[in-house]
């Protein structure tokens, strides 16, 4: 299927970046949340790092003027007319795979359903559809304008023809496509979280305070932020979500979540989206 326009769902971080990316790279795009006031806020993030990218000369003015003609709406059924759906919604796995059997029911029959989930098996969701060939993983990384890595998750019933439109879609957008199997928190999670979970251990233990871990991973291994203040800009709720994925689904306590990411977690303290996690924002 000639893909032209992409429908995604979910106006958050990863939802409206992916919008942006897919808008600047030519696809017609609509953008959908459940209530308006989500969807105004995707908005207008996309147009604050649109303006930013033109401003540095990253994007054209043809760029940027379609970054702002994001169509945007607060129902599934626009899907019936899209020839790509990108689910960026919330990391609840009931919620998604309810999610997954509505997308089913309205997009057209052919039509890829891909997923931007950290951590929920893909077979998993493609097993809830009438479509399991059709439903991939699309996971793109925090700020998508920015980061050039795409993980393509290949669900044991994901078609040939669905992998090479989906490494199409991205190399459209810009992005390097790693194709991965499906595995608990696939590549990309399975060793950064637990590095994450590592560096809470140490903190918590009070080797080092939270600046000097992070310069350490800064200066010492050239990483371009500390593990600390990584865990703030994905969300410590988010953390800890793949890392109890992890603990469960390979039964190894390898990956038990930091005491301390539990309780920053129960008190709210979740990182910049709260203003405070490991630093204050
Ligand atoms: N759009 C446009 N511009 C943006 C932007 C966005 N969404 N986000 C940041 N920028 C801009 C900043 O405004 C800044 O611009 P100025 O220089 O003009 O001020 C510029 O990018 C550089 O930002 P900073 O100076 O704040 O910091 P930096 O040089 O360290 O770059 C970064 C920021 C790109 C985020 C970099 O720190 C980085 O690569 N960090 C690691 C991010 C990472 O690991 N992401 C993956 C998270 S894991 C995930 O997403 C998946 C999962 O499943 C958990």
């Amino acid at each position: 299927m000639d893909i032209k326009h992409i429908f995604v769902v979910g106006a958050g971080t990863m939802g409206n970046g992916i919008a942006q990316t897919a808008a600047v790279s030519g696809y017609r795009v609509t953008m959908m949340d459940v209530a308006e006031e989500q969807v105004q806020r995707g908005k207008a993030a996309i147009d604050k790092s649109a303006a930013k990218l033109a401003e540095k000369g990253k994007l054209t003015a043809e760029q940027q003027a379609a970054a702002g003609a994001i169509t945007t709406t607060t129902e599934l059924v626009g899907v019936a007319e899209a020839d790509l759906v990108i689910e960026a919604a919330t990391e609840n796995p009931e919620l998604k795979f309810k999610l997954f059997q509505d997308l089913d029911e309205v997009a057209k029959p052919g039509v890829i359903l891909a997923s931007n989930t950290s951590s929920i098996s893909i077979t998993k969701l493609a097993a809830g559809t009438g479509r399991p060939g059709e439903v991939i993983g699309m996971h793109f990384f925090n700020p998508v304008p920015l980061m050039t890595l795409l993980e393509v998750v290949r669900g044991s019933a994901t078609a040939d023809a669905t992998v090479s439109a989906i490494l199409e879609v991205g190399a459209q957008m810009g992005k390097t496509a790693v194709v991965v199997k499906d595995s608990p928190g696939f590549i990309s999670n399975r060793i950064l979280c637990p590095m994450i979970n590592e560096a809470i251990l140490a903190f918590e233990e009070g080797i080092a305070d939270a600046e000097g871990i992070d310069t350490i991973m800064r200066l010492g291994m050239a990483h371009p932020m500390g593990p600390l203040a990584l865990a703030d800009l994905i969300g410590l709720d988010v953390v800890l979500f793949i890392m109890e994925v992890l603990h469960r689904d390979f039964a190894d306590d390898k990956y038990k979540p930091a005491e301390l990411l539990r309780q920053m977690v129960a008190a709210g303290e979740l990182g910049r989206k709260s203003s405070k996690g490991f630093y204050s924002y």
